[in-house]
């Protein structure tokens, strides 16, 4: 592990359809690791800048780029499209592999907690692998505490997967 290099240079911004490539790669390395999403199938670039470029207002997808280089992103969507959950959102954020334990995650969870203040937001959910030890100890640093786990929930490659639901509410 390393830490972010003093002359680096990191920024976090909205995602353009022009990023998708970063982002499905990112995303599609989590996908073959089985420990972190429940989609199991490689996105491909074109459904990634879809989903950029079909955001609701309220929604944000953001990147985190380190001298020009997306290392991570991350998203506020909604909870449910239920107008009674309108104040809810569920977040998620993924780092290339290369770059996990060194503060990123929490620079882009610092941006996705502010992003979905700004969009008045007021519960925000994640649902995250219960073996996920690392995604479950960044969350608690903001705050968030845990719901429950839901046993069982997932089956993947034949096997079963537990998620563990975490709540932050916001001000
Ligand atoms: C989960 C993830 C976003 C965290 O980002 P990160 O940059 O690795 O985490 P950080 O370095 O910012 O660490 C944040 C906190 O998490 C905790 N943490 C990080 N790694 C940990 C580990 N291996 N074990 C226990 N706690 C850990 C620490 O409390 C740390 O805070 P501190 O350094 O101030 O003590 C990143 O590891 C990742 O992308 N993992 C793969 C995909 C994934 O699991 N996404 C989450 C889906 S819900």
């Amino acid at each position: 592990m390393h830490s972010p290099e003093s002359s680096s240079s990191i920024s976090i911004r909205d995602a353009q359809p022009a990023d998708a490539a970063a982002v499905a790669s990112i995303y599609n390395e989590t996908i073959r690791m089985r420990d972190a999403t429940m989609v199991l199938e490689p996105v491909s670039i074109d459904q990634m800048a879809e989903r950029i470029a079909t955001l609701d207002d309220r929604e944000s997808l953001l990147v985190l780029e380190e001298d020009a280089r997306v290392q991570g992103w991350g998203i506020v969507k909604f909870y449910s499209d239920r107008p009674g959950y309108n104040r809810a959102c569920e977040t998620s954020l993924f780092l290339r592999r290369s770059e996990i334990g060194r503060g990123l995650g929490s620079r882009l969870q610092e941006a996705l907690l502010e992003a979905a203040r700004q969009a008045e937001f007021h519960h925000v959910l994640v649902r995250i692998w219960a073996a996920n030890a690392s995604s479950i100890a960044m969350h608690a640093k903001f705050g968030f505490t845990i719901v429950g786990t839901q046993n069982e929930v997932g089956f993947v490659d034949g096997n079963w997967v537990d998620v563990t639901i975490m709540q932050c509410l916001l001000d």
